[in-house]
Parts: structure tokens; sequence; C-alpha cells
């Protein structure tokens, strides 16, 4: 089983993107061969500034390895290391209706939450994003792409086109499956919604004790006191959150404490601190290790867009040869 998804380089990571993309993701390398890539050229419809997208890049790459992708056995590239990405893309783009491309939320949503004076932004890259998403997983003759809900429809987009090219050169693409990922519950943020950058809710997977701790104390509650029972501690954002970093024997008697009453929200704030911080400790230790050895990153990276590109070169062949190129 071959398994693909790309992580765009958007910034610090949260304990929603961990637990929703980045854990499923790192378990999934153990059960087939894994194709994780950062993408780059997608991050450049809607970000502009070079600087940022190259650290951006680079915190991926560092947040990914320290989080346990196992880049022996993933194989962990940059896009633009495999420029042949974008000649398939091409390849793809004649075979797609402009219709298909009409009816995608994401680049309609994104559309039209820009002001007049920034229609500008609304690039070509944008529209066309599907098609290089589906030259991202058509190259490596992907089987199943783990996928949040939000890029179901670039998965049937990629499906379609991909029966379409094989309908008119003849078979040459593997028909890629969607996994999505309704197993995994939405983390809520600090303010009960789904946690999400946009939002100002997250928990970073890495940053200062301090801010950290502040973040984890401004956790939304409600106004009950500390010696009330709370029959609905099972519903508490604070013990949801909990559930995520704890062992479940932590969990289950911080549970009984609020139940019982007696118990303060100040206190279950810094239970929930400490584990969210001990939780995170050995990422936080392979992290700065890494930090400090970034040509081995760079190594990592270079040696995967190798592996990445002595495939890439089989599927682009075959797919030039059946269209006559
Ligand atoms: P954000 O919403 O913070 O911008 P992205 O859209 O970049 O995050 O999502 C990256 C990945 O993390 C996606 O696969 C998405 O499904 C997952 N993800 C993001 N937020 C959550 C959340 N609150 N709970 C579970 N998974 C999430
Ligand atoms: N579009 C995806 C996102 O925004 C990232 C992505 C790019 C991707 N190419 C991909 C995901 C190929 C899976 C497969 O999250």
């Amino acid at each position: 089983m071959r398994i693909l998804t790309g992580i765009q380089p958007s910034g610090a990571l949260h304990l929603g993107n961990y637990f929703g993309a980045m854990l499923p993701a790192i378990q999934l390398q153990e059960q087939g061969e894994a194709f994780y890539f950062i993408a780059n050229y997608h991050s450049m419809t809607s970000l502009t500034d070079a600087r940022a997208r190259r650290q951006y890049t680079l915190d991926v790459a560092l947040d990914w390895l320290a989080a346990g992708l196992d880049s022996q056995r993933a194989i962990f590239w940059r896009q633009s290391d495999t420029p042949e990405v974008t000649e398939l893309a091409w390849i793809l783009s004649t075979v797609t209706p402009m219709g298909l491309l009409d009816r995608c939320h994401s680049y309609k949503d994104k559309a039209a939450r820009l002001s007049p004076d920034d229609l500008g932004a609304v690039n070509h890259g944008l529209f066309a994003y599907p098609v290089l998403m589906a030259a991202d997983i058509l190259m490596y003759d992907a089987n199943v792409v783990p996928v949040g809900r939000d890029q179901k429809q670039h998965l049937e987009v990629t499906r379609d086109i991909a029966h379409k090219f094989n309908h008119i050169y003849g078979e040459t693409f593997v028909i890629p499956e969607p996994r999505i990922r309704d197993d995994v519950a939405l983390v809520p943020g600090t303010d009960g919604q789904k946690m999400g950058k946009a939002y100002g809710n997250t928990l970073p997977l890495y940053g200062e004790e301090k801010a950290l701790r502040k973040l984890v104390m401004s956790i939304v509650m409600d106004s009950r006191t500390p010696a009330e029972p709370k029959p609905d501690a099972d519903k508490n954002l604070a013990i949801q959150l909990l559930k995520l970093v704890a062992t479940p024997e932590v969990t289950a008697a911080t549970e009984a404490r609020l139940r019982e009453g007696g118990f303060g929200y100040g206190d279950l704030k810094k239970t929930l601190f400490e584990n969210y911080w001990n939780y995170f400790a050995p990422f936080r230790a392979r992290r700065a290790e890494l930090a400090g050895n970034l040509d081995h990153v760079e190594a990592v990276l270079r040696s995967g867009a190798e592996r990445a590109r002595a495939v890439a070169a089989k599927t682009l062949k075959r797919a030039k040869d059946a269209s006559g190129l």
C-alpha cells in the first residue's frame, strides 16, 4: 500500500493539527510505503513572503521529524525538489474540465472572503491548485491519501482527472482512495470552538513555557464555584483536552475530582498544563536537537527528494508515452 499526503508550510502547528493530522499519518507510516511532502508550491497560492515560506518549510520539517516521522521508512521531501510534478500538472490540466475546478468550494470560499480591493489575490494558481494536487497524488501511484474533510472534494477531482486521462490515453494512473479522518474527533480550542489557526484559539505544540501556561489558563470555563460538584465533568473543555495528553488513569482521576466538587478550575487547568507540557517534552528535546543540526535535516529532505524523483520519473514517462509526447 502506498500512502501519500502533503503538508502545507503555513505556520506553527497546534494540538488540532497534531492529533487530527500528524499522529494518524505517523501511525500510517508503519502500514505501507509512506510518501509525505511539504507542499511549498501550493503555499504560493496564498503566501507571497519568500522568507516566511523558507522559514515555515523548515519549521514543518522540524515539527514532523521531531513528532516521529521516520525518515528511513517514510519518504519525506520538499515538493519543489521534484519539479517534475509541475510538468505532470500541465499534462493533467489539459484533460481537466473548467467546470470541475469552478465547482471547488475551497477556491470559491477563499475568493468570497476577499474584499474587492484584494480580488487581485485570486490568482490562477489558487484556481488551478486541485490540478497540482492531482499531480502530487497521481505521480506516486498513491493508493491511500489521508486528508482532513476539507480536502475531500480535491480527492474527488483527482479521481475524475485520473479516470479522464486513463479513458483518453489508456490505463496510466492508479485511482487513489481518500482516507478522511472522521474517526479523529475535532480537537476543540481554548474557546470551545474547533481549534484552528484562523480563530486565535490554539494550543501550539511548541513554545515558551510561560506563554503556553497562560494560554491554558485562558481556557473558557463556566462560573460555578470550586466547591460545587460537576456532574457533567466529562463535557468539560479542559477534560476533553486532558484526554489527549494524559494517561487514562490521570484523566479518570481528574474527572472524578471535578465531579465530586471541591476541585477548582484553576487546579484543573494546572493539571492540564502539566500533562500537555510533559507530553510534548520529548518532542521539544528532539526538535531542539534537530534545529542544532540543520545539515542533517537538509540531508533528509534531499535524500527524500531523490527517492521521490526516482518514482516520479517513471510515472511521468508513462504519462508522456501514453499521450504521445
Ligand atoms: P488550521 O485549521 O489551523 O488552519 P489546517 O487547515 O492547516 O489547520 O489543517 C492541517 C491539518 O490539521 C488538516 O488535516 C486538518 O484536518 C487538521 N486539523 C486542523 N485543525 C484541527 C482540529 N481542531 N481538530 C482535528 N484536526 C484538525
Ligand atoms: N491541499 C492540502 C491541504 O491544504 C495539501 C496537499 C497538497 C495535499 N497536495 C496534496 C494533501 C496531496 C494530500 C495529497 O491540506
